[in-house]
């Protein structure tokens, strides 16, 4: 690791302050040198957007643009794509400037370790990795569905009638093999899927321009209305709270899509996770991240605006809004083109949030947070292979016999609540370690990461009431583990232990 990084006159040792212990810069880098726990570096920034792209375009461009279009924003959806991702952009920018500065594997949970103390880094890992395995789980049963119907598949095993969703559970285990062999083939795989997905975003828009009428995209806000509450738990959170009145359309209507749209950019924040693999992480991180960023959002936008300019926003209600686009156009055909997409798209999908789970696991168990022995590397693949396949496994059940369509909330409450600590984290490491070397800075920092901060927060409250208590028994149950495992096994407490003077 670069001597520069290491900044001068820093202390090395943690600083005991019992579970909210921050772990040093420098320690964490050190640890990146491992013997038996070293990965391989061989990823170049061309890879690293291959993976941030691989992970973020799934399923939310292909079902969300459509629903969000016709129930709250109309064509001013694009607007909503808009917004969701310059919240995105901000936190993309804190992870450029916390990934550049602390290059280590486990993304959130090595930045917070560094920042805000071992108690809460533990609870984003625990939520991550959590995260990862909902979001692999319900993208692997979307991804079996879309396959039955491209190739008339028997219902019975792909489907979500399916007693045991087979088709999950095969393409996990595939997967999971790919990931555990190496980092290089991982990101072979994921690149050829990604062309395929990105050649179709844009084909979806060549085409879809030659049928855009500028009837169709006016109004481009529709007149506000009120909505139809959503029952109970269903509710957004702020409007359970403060009993504010749904509304459709207007610009509350498109404000309240942004919030539902951010899911299709959950994700990319995993080229982080991919530190330790990459040669130049200093230099290649922020411009996997940004680079990622910058061209999903180009693609939705397109993608956004030529759909709703094609058909009437009130037509595009459906399961599957692209395809219904170019057939009620006339353009059937160009549906099954849309469909391979969808395959190829959730296929990349899954595997980054495999070699991401791992990734994070793998930080957390060199820390003691869980067993160190899962984190060993495979000498030859240079992966942490037993705890990708154990990951792999879990997975595979939790996709073959859960349905799991209502958690996919879930995801990006999880991801929204990491990106507020890494904007946090930003402030933080800016005041308590000062001399550290960045290659990347937040501009205008603390106001940026202040509005990062907040701008995710305005997310999560528009997120359901469900969404917040199955989150917060989630995170009781990581307190739960980590009071019961990592609070006395952790490396930081063991060495304070043995630091400290026998009375
Ligand atoms: N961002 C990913 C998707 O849209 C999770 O499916």
């Amino acid at each position: 690791m670069g001597a520069g990084l290491l900044g001068t006159g820093a202390s090395v040792t943690a600083r005991s302050r019992g579970v909210f212990r921050t772990k040093s810069v420098e320690q964490t880098l050190r640890d990146t040198d491992e013997p038996g726990r070293r990965l391989h570096r061989t990823l170049k920034a061309r890879h690293l957007m291959a993976f941030g792209v691989g992970i973020v375009i799934g399923t939310g461009i292909f079902t969300l643009t459509g629903q969000q279009a016709a129930t709250n924003a109309g064509p001013a959806v694009v607007v909503s794509f808009l917004v969701a991702g310059l919240v995105s952009a901000l936190a993309a920018l804190c992870y450029a400037e916390l990934a550049s500065t602390v290059p280590a594997a486990g993304s959130a949970y090595t930045y917070s370790y560094a920042t805000l103390g071992e108690l809460v880094a533990w609870i984003i890992g625990w939520d991550l990795v959590l995260e990862f395995a909902l979001g692999a789980a319900v993208v692997a049963r979307g991804w079996s569905s879309y396959l039955a119907g491209l190739f008339d598949l028997p219902p019975e095993l792909f489907t979500e009638e399916a007693p045991v969703n087979v088709g999950a559970i095969v393409v996990v285990l595939a997967l999971g093999v790919v990931a555990a062999v190496g980092i290089r083939e991982s990101a072979r795989l994921t690149s050829l899927l990604v062309v395929v997905k990105v050649a179709v975003c844009v084909f979806v828009i060549v085409l879809g321009a030659l049928y855009v009428k500028a009837s169709n995209l006016t109004p481009f806000v529709p007149e506000s209305r009120p909505a139809e509450a959503a029952s109970g738990l269903d509710r957004p959170l702020v409007q359970a709270v403060l009993g504010i009145d749904p509304v459709a359309f207007g610009i509350g209507g498109v404000l309240a899509a942004a919030a539902v749209v951010f899911f299709a950019y959950t994700g990319f924040e995993a080229v982080s996770g991919l530190a330790e693999e990459t040669e130049d992480p200093q230099r290649d991180l922020p411009r996997g991240l940004l680079g990622t960023l910058a061209l999903c959002t180009l693609l939705y936008v397109g993608v956004a605006l030529v759909i709703t300019g094609m058909v009437p926003f009130t037509d595009l209600d459906t399961g599957s809004p692209l395809a219904d686009a170019f057939r009620l156009v006339g353009a059937g055909w160009a549906a099954d083109l849309i469909a391979v997409a969808a395959v190829a798209g959730l296929t990349s999908v899954i595997l980054v949030d495999i070699v991401t789970m791992a990734r994070i696991g793998f930080a957390m168990s060199r820390d003691g947070l869980l067993p160190r022995a899962v984190g060993a590397v495979h000498p030859r693949w240079g992966t942490p292979f037993a705890l990708t396949l154990g990951i792999t496994g879990f997975v595979a059940l939790l996709a073959g016999f859960v349905p799991l369509g209502a958690l996919a909330e879930m995801v990006s409450i999880g991801t929204l609540f990491a990106f507020l600590l890494v904007s946090v984290g930003v402030v933080v490491l800016r005041r308590t370690r000062p001399d550290l070397h960045r290659s990347f800075r937040v501009p205008l920092s603390p106001w940026l990461p202040a509005v990062s901060a907040l701008a995710c927060v305005w997310l999560m409250t528009n997120l359901a009431v469900a969404t917040w208590l199955r989150f917060l028994v989630w995170l009781v149950l990581g307190l739960a583990v980590y009071v019961l495992y990592g609070r006395t096994r952790s490396r930081l407490a063991q060495a304070e232990a043995t630091a400290a003077p026998t009375p």
